[in-house]
């Protein structure tokens, strides 16, 4: 097997896919355009929703990337050789074009003939069939058939696996296009590794129910880090040549070994910088705060290994410049993003100073459970330092009791949290197929009615939507008046009842942006884009350069009502309305 960098496994897999008849797309942002139901993007199928849904993509119907995604529900893990916070997910995909046969075929080819990986150590999982899906019997025959290629007499329950649900069926935590998988395993060491994931999308999971989702898709996804591992026969990540220019430094400030805060730091502040790059701000909330979280715990794992603060700028800039060529954004908004992590690392170590005096004035009493928690909820102290300062102060304590405590404490927090997830998830992507796509629409007519009303200068400085309402930023030195308010509604409550058509073209981006020169481009867009038309072609209403989903006729929308102006920065305001 020849050892390849992860650029060169990256490269080979676009490259093979495109010769297979694949388009390439960029990756979207980490944090998902117009979809609130998850904080982070953490599949490449997921900005594709729309599309696996029966939307059409401008680049047709066989799309290959490699996706930056977040796993949020692994950072607890990051220590260990494998579990990162942000990877590339190699994807590709069928828009209701090849199956299971083609999708598996092309899939091991990738592998066996591109990565050189050994055909004799490859194993596949396939779904066994139940209630909801008959057993993968094409799968099945498509491995069977492939393995006998290469001159290897497979059988179910040798080389081929079945399983239940809880292993070979995929599906987002909030529905949507789902089906039975496929997956594709490697032994080293007697231990198998999945190689990535071929799901066979068929069924759409709305309310608890699966429904026949009237098309064929197929998902891949494989984990780059993973195959560089295998490439560059190497045991963790972190010594791959994705991780290790960032691992080496953070080895070399520590004064301390230990390796699993240094790979915590090292993943940590890696993810920060890409969830910077894509907007992302400490905060208190949502996304900002899962980023606060991650910096802050990467400064406590730094201050373990005996590194001199202030050292996230240091990390920070290798972390960038490891990643610059392939998100190019990173280096242009270095500034911004090392600044944001200096700062965070400020506030932090006033935030420990302050902790540590309710320690000396004893208003909080760390030797409880409730008391530790407190310290870690609000001052970010983990328990293992509350129980240093504790020992250093010469406060009596039992450890035991303490751990127990502490434990119950963050269970009842991690309940109330699970709940109010559980709320957003509620109206996540089930209802993207209708109140979002509604509030697309309207938006495009808002848009128009913003440009009659006060004039050619306004566009989409950003627009976010949820099943509830729309929200719209744009340029504008001061808020409409009530005057204006009521005209823009009026407008495009007039395009509504008017029903108007909704239709798109397709057509090369220096062709649409003819036809839409104040379009805002953002790198989602590849060199193919859609146009939409909001009215008859030859005299529309409204045209928009726009991946859509839109409703087809305007009379679709209901009653428009703004309920809400903002002021969001300097010349930007900020519009939010309803449909009724
Ligand atoms: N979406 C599939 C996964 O994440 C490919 O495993």
């Amino acid at each position: 097997m020849k050892k390849l960098s992860y650029i060169e496994i990256r490269q080979k897999y676009i490259d093979f896919f495109k010769r297979n008849g694949h388009q390439e797309i960029p990756s979207a942002s980490l944090v998902p355009e117009n979809d609130p139901s998850v904080l982070f993007v953490n599949a490449g199928m997921f900005p594709l929703v729309p599309f696996l849904q029966g939307e059409k993509h401008p680049n047709g119907t066989r799309l290959v990337n490699s996706q930056r995604c977040v796993r949020t529900i692994d950072i607890e893990e990051v220590g260990d050789p494998f579990h990162c916070t942000t990877f590339e997910m190699l994807g590709n995909w069928s828009l209701n074009d090849y199956f299971k046969k083609e999708a598996i075929t092309m899939t091991i080819k990738f592998f066996v003939e591109e990565l050189e990986f050994d055909i004799n150590r490859i194993y596949a999982t396939v779904f066994k069939g139940d209630e909801t899906a008959p057993k993968d019997t094409e799968s099945i025959e498509a491995w069977k058939e492939i393995f006998k290629q290469y001159g290897i007499e497979a059988q179910v329950g040798d080389r081929i696996i079945e399983n239940g649900k809880e292993d070979n069926w995929w599906e987002l935590a909030t529905g949507g296009p789902c089906g039975p998988d496929s997956e594709i395993f490697y032994e080293i060491e007697n231990k198998l590794v999945e190689l990535g994931n071929n799901v066979f999308m068929e069924y759409l999971k709305t309310n608890n129910e699966y429904k026949d989702l009237g098309r064929h898709n197929v998902d891949f996804g494989g984990g780059l880090d993973r195959l560089a591992c295998i490439s560059q026969n190497v045991k963790s990540v972190y010594e791959t040549d994705i991780y290790k220019p960032i691992f080496d430094l953070v080895r070399e400030l520590s004064k301390e070994d230990i390796l699993e805060s240094q790979r915590i730091v090292t993943d940590h502040i890696k993810a920060a910088t890409w969830m910077i790059m894509d907007g992302v701000e400490p905060s208190r909330n949502q996304q900002g705060y899962i980023l606060r979280r991650i910096i802050r715990r990467a400064i406590r794992h730094g201050k373990k290994l005996g590194i001199d603060s202030l050292f996230t700028r240091r990390i920070g800039e290798i972390a960038i410049k490891q990643f610059s060529p392939v998100w190019n954004k990173l280096e242009t908004d270095k500034e911004r993003i090392l600044n944001i992590l200096e700062e965070e690392e400020k506030k932090f170590s006033k935030t420990l100073e302050e902790g540590l005096k309710k320690f000396d004035t004893k208003s909080i009493d760390a030797q409880t459970g409730a008391g530790a928690f407190k310290l870690y909820e609000t001052y970010g102290f983990p328990l293992e330092l509350t129980i240093e300062e504790l020992r250093n102060r010469n406060i009596e304590f039992n450890e035991e009791t303490l751990n127990t405590e502490f434990e119950e404490e963050q269970k009842k927090h991690q309940e109330l949290s699970r709940t109010s997830a559980a709320g957003m998830f509620k109206g996540g992507l089930a209802d993207t197929s209708n109140m979002s796509t509604k509030y697309h629409t309207a938006t495009h007519l808002l848009l128009k009615a913003l440009r009659i009303v006060l004039g050619e200068n306004v566009y989409q400085k950003g627009s976010n939507i949820t099943p509830e309402r729309l929200r719209f930023d744009f340029p504008n030195e001061t808020k409409l008046t009530e005057e204006q308010i009521l005209k823009v509604e009026d407008i495009v409550n007039e395009q509504i009842q008017k029903g108007l058509p909704v239709s798109f073209e397709e057509m090369s981006k220096e062709q649409a942006l003819q036809l839409v020169p104040f379009a805002a481009f953002s790198e989602k867009y590849g060199d193919i884009v859609k146009v939409y038309y909001i009215g008859e072609k030859d005299n529309p209403y409204s045209v928009e350069i726009c991946n859509g989903p839109h409703v087809s006729n305007t009379s679709e929308l209901g009653v428009f009502k703004i309920t809400k102006q903002e002021n969001v920065g300097s010349g930007i305001k900020r519009i939010k309305a309803i449909l009724q």
